[in-house]
């Protein structure tokens, strides 16, 4: 059953949105050559707590940290290590979860440490873009099918690989609820779309081929042919006047 939410509810899962979106602004202010992706973890964790609220990440399904980042060909669920040290020309994803009064929220940004190769540079821009068209399409009597369609279509038609594996979901009283919300589809399709429904949308894009494995740590995530990797996700509500993304 798909969960619809009051405006209430909403405007509690902005709250949480919010202090989501001040995490990730403050990681993407702090984030240098050198510092362990436990450094971030330990950043993240700490500001969550003190705006009052709890990292969602923390214990879910027995995950150990607070946040993920993922680097490089990883796509989502790298584990912060005080052993894995970023470096100058990486790209760095950092996903992150906030739980307060009850709701969530749950955004991933990904971000180039120092200089890049035009070619990262692009795919972090279509990956955002890729986002921000598939929220365009999150609106009430369309179906989800048009937003899964708007996200494959902007990131193919750049060339690149649309992981299918790892899906978008709607979001709540819990992190994960239905529906899941696939990065590729047609449009037309799949659940109609409606007033209340709220969705995390997180495109997975990949330079190369969509094929991706997970690595013996059992979280780590990696594309199969060690492509780099970006993934954006927002936190997005239906609502009468259109898509509201609230983790901004
Ligand atoms: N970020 C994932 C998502 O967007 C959830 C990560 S859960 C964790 O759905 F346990 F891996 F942290
Ligand atoms: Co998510």
């Amino acid at each position: 059953m798909i969960e619809l939410k009051t405006g209430r509810e909403i405007e509690k899962m902005r709250a949480a949105g919010q202090i989501l979106a001040k995490t990730l602004d403050l990681i993407e202010q702090n984030l240098k050559p050198g510092m362990t992706t436990e450094e971030l973890d330990k950043l993240a964790d700490g500001f969550i707590r003190t705006e009052g609220a709890t990292p969602a990440f923390l214990g879910y399904n027995n995950y150990p940290k607070s946040i993920c980042v993922s680097i490089d060909d990883e796509v989502i669920h790298g584990i912060p290590s005080p052993s894995r040290e970023i470096r100058d020309g990486q790209v760095v994803s950092v996903d992150a979860g906030v739980l307060l009064d009850g709701f969530y929220a749950d955004s991933a940004r990904t971000f180039a440490v120092g200089e890049i190769p035009n070619e990262s540079r692009k795919l972090l821009e279509v990956t955002r873009t890729a986002l921000q068209n598939g929220i365009s399409q999150a609106r009430r009597d369309s179906r989800l099918g048009d937003v899964s369609y708007a996200v494959q279509q902007t990131a193919e038609s750049a060339g690149y690989g649309v992981v299918r594996d790892l899906v978008g979901h709607g979001i709540g009283r819990k992190l994960h609820e239905e529906p899941q919300v696939p990065n590729y589809g047609s449009p037309s399709t799949g659940v109609l779309l409606k007033v209340g429904m709220v969705l995390a949308i997180e495109p997975m894009v990949n330079l190369g081929g969509f094929q991706v494995r997970t690595k013996p740590d059992g979280w780590t995530v990696v594309t199969a042919d060690g492509s780099i990797s970006a993934h954006f996700e927002h936190t997005v509500a239906i609502t009468e006047g259109g898509p509201v993304v609230l983790t901004i």
